[in-house]
């Protein structure tokens, strides 16, 4: 099939590329000249695993191209809109001009029988509100919106094989699921579910798929706040509650919390929505789940500041760990790059580190000093700080880093070292939601 990808960020770029694997010919266009020139020329402008073979591949073929002229999705059947909806400024909502910019500019150069097919995440009403543009513009083409779910760092696999597919339809655009269909004949072969439903519920399944995810990631860190207090473990603790499968194990990892450019921003849309609705009440715990979140970077900097004395005012830290979550270069709404500019702020030296997402957060935050190898970051530290879980992180060696740094002390923000490796190798060992050495308190008698 003949498609066009509208919008070639994260979700656009991967999409692209994933469809023309599938044996579809593919255009991905976008309005960034610099970006549709890096995809054009085999590169990936963001890291990705595995997307940067998938496109030399596409591009070897013939069946994938990019272009900055929107006219070039013209003789496509299906154009998928993937732009991004990133928060407003100064407001909670998400802000929707790219989303009515691309279809306004799509619409001139549909034929008769096409299908829109949304993919970006939107407050619910937009599909209805869209389709009635799109009717009134061009009767014979329909929408459908087809939410997804990739997650960064395992994009090109979430898409190849999702977990299940979501066809958000209207009756008028039932012939939308015959063409659905045959864009994905592969993943369906595959046994993967495909839910068709309403716009409303496909839109909603998105944000509210994303909601459950931040509430889960901030229900243990509420329960790290109380382990904090008594002592406790919270790694053991996710560990055994996750054995009852009705709760899970996945999502359960305690530590500096969720960010990226998905969660933090789609549960504040998600609340400005539901406000708009009359419907507010049913979303005030996510507020809870978005101070809760916050707390844990601020925590993070009160252990940093505790393990280097109780002032931070010239304390040498090291920093490993920069991107949101390992395995990605992205530092949009990253705890790990916030607290680093927190301690900077408060009168620490940071020097930071991280395999991929050096570039991208000396570009948000060029006061801190930036270093390529943990060796040079730890050099002399009062303090090392993990806050993203990378793999060759979470294998350091405590008695070879030992002999680099000024003061043996460690923060784990990601409760992915061994405490009892890194204790017996002399470190002062500190992470969130896991007790000290110290003695666990006695309980109180109201407790007793
Ligand atoms: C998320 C959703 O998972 C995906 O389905 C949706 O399409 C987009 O948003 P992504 O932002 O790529 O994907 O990352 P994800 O793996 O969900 O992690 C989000 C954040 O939560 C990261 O900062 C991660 O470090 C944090 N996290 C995740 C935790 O703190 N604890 C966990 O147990 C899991």
């Amino acid at each position: 099939m003949r498609l066009s990808v509208i919008g070639c960020g994260y979700l656009g770029a991967v999409h692209a590329a994933c469809m023309a694997k599938l044996g579809h010919e593919v255009v991905g266009i976008d309005v960034d000249g610099a970006k549709v020139a890096a995809l054009s020329a085999g590169d990936a402008p963001f890291f990705e695993p595995g997307l940067p073979e998938l496109l030399a591949e596409a591009l070897e073929t013939g069946r994938l191209r990019f272009s900055t002229d929107i006219a070039d999705a013209a003789g496509s059947a299906v154009h998928f809109i993937a732009v991004g909806t990133p928060q407003k400024r100064a407001e909670n909502g998400a802000d929707l001009s790219h989303v009515y910019a691309g279809v306004d500019a799509l619409l001139p150069h549909v034929n008769a029988g096409d299908v829109v097919v949304g993919k970006s995440t939107v407050p619910v009403g937009t599909a209805r509100d869209l389709s009635v543009r799109i009717s009134e513009a061009c009767p014979s083409v329909t929408l459908a919106w087809n939410p997804e779910f990739l997650r960064e760092g395992f994009a090109v696999k979430d898409t190849l094989e999702p977990d299940r597919l979501v066809y958000g339809l209207d009756d008028a655009a039932s012939g939308a699921q015959l063409i659905l269909d045959e864009v994905y004949a592969q993943a369906l072969a595959g046994g993967t579910p495909r839910l068709v439903m309403d716009y409303e519920t496909a839109e909603l399944v998105k944000v509210s798929a994303n909601a459950f995810l931040a509430t889960k990631i901030s229900f243990i860190n509420a329960m790290a706040e109380v382990c904090e207090a008594t002592g406790a473990d919270v790694s053991m603790l996710a560990d055994a509650i996750g054995h009852d499968a009705r709760i899970g194990r996945k999502f359960l990892n305690a530590g500096l919390g969720f960010g990226g450019g998905c969660l933090p921003k789609d549960i504040r849309a998600f609340m400005a929505r539901a406000g708009e609705l009359g419907a507010d009440q049913a979303l005030t715990f996510l507020r809870e789940v978005d101070s809760i979140n916050m707390r844990r970077r601020a925590r993070m900097v009160d252990l940093a500041r505790e393990v280097c004395g109780g002032s931070l005012l010239g304390q040498r830290i090291a920093v490993l760990g920069l991107a949101f979550k390992p395995n990605s270069d992205d530092v949009r709404d990253s705890p790990a790059l916030s607290v680093a500019a927190q301690l900077q702020l408060q009168g620490a030296a940071v020097t930071a580190t991280d395999p991929q997402a050096v570039p991208n957060a000396s570009r948000r935050f060029p006061d801190l000093a930036y270093t390529a190898s943990v060796e040079e970051a730890v050099q002399n530290a009062d303090a090392v700080l993990v806050l993203t879980e990378w793999e060759q992180y979470c294998a350091l060696n405590p008695m070879d880093l030992r002999a680099l740094v000024a003061r043996p002390a460690i923060v784990d923000g990601r409760n992915c070292l061994d405490p009892v490796a890194w204790r017996d190798a002399g470190w002062t060992y500190r992470a969130l939601g896991r007790p000290k050495a110290a003695a666990v308190p006695a309980p109180t008698a109201a407790v007793r």
